[in-house]
């Protein structure tokens, strides 16, 4: 009799490895206090008018959600100037990556772009359905986007960019993504990633604008950053409406739940909280940019909330940060095994690292 088991091309699917979790880390090694600095999360709690919105949404999780999301869809309409049926809503940003590969290319035959490295759920999801990635190498950590044009084949479907780029956080300016976009034949779609667009420069592209030029683009944003949601699971995508139109065809039709619903039109509201993180941020990042000069570390410049560091002994450092209760991303699974990646805390967070940092330094842990 013939075996039972998973479609073949699952066996060269490597799994996601999420951050470790604050709370296996602090039960596994009896930790009394624990920073995650390792998933790019918000700092600082959830917002208050967002724990108001759920506490009162959480009387209805007997019923089934909105399918269509129709308040936050009216809200992210009416901010953005684009039709509702030119948005899609999904359980996180991650799921509009599945929808879009699911509904626009075509298993086996066309294949997909994608730099290297870059956020692995590209990847991942592309090869759970049969469709060839084909990986372009980062030039100083950042796009090498002549060379992704010159990728382009018969077969090329998509090309996602994540811009900001996780994990090495640098972006491609509006006139460097315009001049690429042009370049670009109308038949790929191109996906461009926005997790991290609240805390980019203000040279960051205007994608909006480029969709009204008739470009052949979808963005996503995601209330799982600077929103602090991340644990709800909601992000959102703009595009035209036949392009939302095929996604919802591959949505599941109860895919965000009422409680992220609710969350994130409470999250919309606090603007001006959402700008103070921003500043924070970017005031915590030049902290740690001059701690780190002194110590003689090699850091890439950030447009985004974490920032990549170079340290020879990678591995070694992060079960050291992990048995301080410090919890950092050791970045081998993306082909940088002389990096981590730490996520900008609260103050106090950031001096923990820091202090770790300087005494793994002196000892060599
Ligand atoms: C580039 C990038 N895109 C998307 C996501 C996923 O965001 P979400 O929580 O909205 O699924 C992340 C999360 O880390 C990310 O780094």
């Amino acid at each position: 009799m013939k075996k039972f088991s998973a479609r073949k091309t699952l066996a060269k699917v490597e799994n996601y490895q999420p951050g470790k979790p604050i709370e296996k880390v602090r039960k596994e090694l009896r930790l009394k206090r624990v920073d995650k600095l390792a998933s790019n999360e918000s700092p600082f709690g959830v917002f208050a008018g967002v724990r108001k919105a759920v506490a009162k949404e959480l009387s209805k999780v007997n019923l089934y959600p909105l399918a269509d999301c129709f308040y936050l869809r009216q809200r992210i309409s009416s901010l953005f100037r684009v039709q509702p049926n030119q948005i899609i809503f999904g359980n996180g940003s991650d799921e509009i990556i599945t929808l879009v590969l699911r509904a626009f290319v075509e298993p086996y035959k066309e294949e997909i772009i994608i730099g290297s490295p870059t956020f692995l759920i590209y990847k991942i999801q592309a090869e759970t359905m049969g469709i060839p990635v084909r990986e372009i190498p980062m030039k100083n950590f950042r796009y090498d986007l002549d060379k992704i044009k010159r990728n382009i084949t018969g077969r090329t479907k998509m090309i996602f960019i994540a811009n900001p780029d996780n994990p090495n956080s640098t972006y491609i300016n509006h006139k460097d993504m315009r001049s690429f976009l042009v370049s670009i034949p109308k038949n790929i779609l191109i996906f461009l990633d926005e997790a991290y667009y609240e805390f980019a420069p203000g040279d960051f592209p205007d994608s909006l604008n480029f969709l009204k030029e008739g470009f052949n683009i979808i963005f996503t944003r995601t209330f799982s950053k600077i929103y602090g949601l991340a644990g709800l699971r909601i992000g959102y995508g703009i595009s035209r409406p036949e392009i939302i139109a095929a996604l919802d065809k591959v949505r599941e039709p109860f895919n965000v739940n009422r409680l992220a619903q609710a969350a994130a039109l409470a999250a919309l509201k606090e603007q001006k909280k959402v700008r103070q993180i921003r500043e924070y941020i970017i005031r915590e990042k030049e902290n740690l940019y001059s701690a780190l000069d002194k110590l003689g570390l090699f850091y890439v410049k950030s447009a985004t909330n974490f920032v990549l560091i170079k340290i020879n002994s990678a591995e070694k450092i992060y079960s050291y940060f992990l048995k301080r209760g410090i919890i950092i991303r050791k970045m081998s699974v993306w082909g940088l095994p002389d990096f981590i990646r730490v996520t900008i805390g609260r103050k106090s967070q950031n001096s923990r690292f820091l202090k770790a940092l300087k005494n793994f330094m002196r000892t060599g842990g």
